[in-house]
C-alpha cells in the first residue's frame, strides 16, 4: 500500500534538478526562452538574438522538465574552444541545484564537441553565477571595463572567466 508521504514523494520526484533532460532549442522554444530571459535579466536578450544563434548554428540547448523548459544556454564553439554566451535557469528556480545541473551538462556537452577550454564573461555583480563558475574550476582572466550597460549611463564591469575542460 502506499502511504501518504510515499505518494507525495512519488508526486514530487520529478522536479528535482538531476531530472532536468538536455535537448537542443528550435525555433518553437523561443517563447518559453524569452519568457524567462527576461524573467532573469535586467538587460534580455531579443528573440532576434536566440533566433541568430539558432540560424547561425550555434550550440542552443534547453533544459526540459515535465515537457517545460527550465533553462537553456548558449555555446559558440570553434575548434577546440567553446565561447558561453548565455546560461539561464528560471527564476523561481535559482538557488535549488538547477544551474549547477546544466553547468555539468553544458560542460559534457563542450567537452563531447570537442572544446579544451571554455571562456565566458560576468557582470562583476553577478556573485551567484561567479561562484558557480568558480565551483566548475573557472578561473578569472581579465576585465572588461564597462562592457555591460547598468543604468541610465552608467556601464558595468565584465569578468572575464576561463576553464580548461
Ligand atoms: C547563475 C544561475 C544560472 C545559477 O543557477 P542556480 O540554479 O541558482 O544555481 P544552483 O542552485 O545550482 O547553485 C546554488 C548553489 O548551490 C551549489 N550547488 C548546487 N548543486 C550542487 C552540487 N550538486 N554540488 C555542489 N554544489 C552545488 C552551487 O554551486 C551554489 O553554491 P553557493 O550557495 O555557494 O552559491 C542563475 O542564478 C541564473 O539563471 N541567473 C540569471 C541568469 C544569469 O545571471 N546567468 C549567468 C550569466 S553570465
Amino acid at each position: 500500500m502506499t502511504t501518504e508521504s510515499q505518494a507525495k514523494s512519488a508526486a514530487t520526484s520529478d522536479t528535482t534538478a538531476d531530472t532536468l533532460t538536455l535537448r537542443p532549442m528550435i525555433a518553437d522554444d523561443l517563447s518559453a526562452v524569452l519568457a524567462i530571459e527576461q524573467r532573469c535579466y535586467s538587460h534580455p536578450w531579443r528573440e532576434k538574438t536566440f533566433a541568430d544563434c539558432l540560424r547561425a548554428g550555434y550550440s542552443c540547448y534547453v533544459a526540459m522538465q515535465q515537457n517545460v523548459v527550465k533553462g537553456y544556454f548558449v555555446l559558440l564553439l570553434v575548434l577546440d574552444e567553446a565561447q558561453l554566451l548565455n546560461v539561464c535557469v528560471d527564476r523561481d528556480l535559482h538557488g535549488r541545484g538547477y544551474g549547477y545541473g546544466l553547468l555539468t551538462q553544458l560542460v559534457a556537452t563542450a567537452q563531447a564537441a570537442g572544446a579544451n577550454n571554455i571562456f565566458l564573461e560576468v557582470r562583476k555583480s553577478n556573485s551567484p553565477a561567479i561562484r558557480l563558475y568558480e565551483k566548475f574550476g573557472f578561473i578569472e582572466h581579465g576585465v572588461r571595463r564597462g562592457y555591460y550597460p547598468l543604468d541610465g549611463k552608467r556601464r558595468e564591469d565584465a569578468v572575464l572567466m576561463a576553464m580548461y575542460c
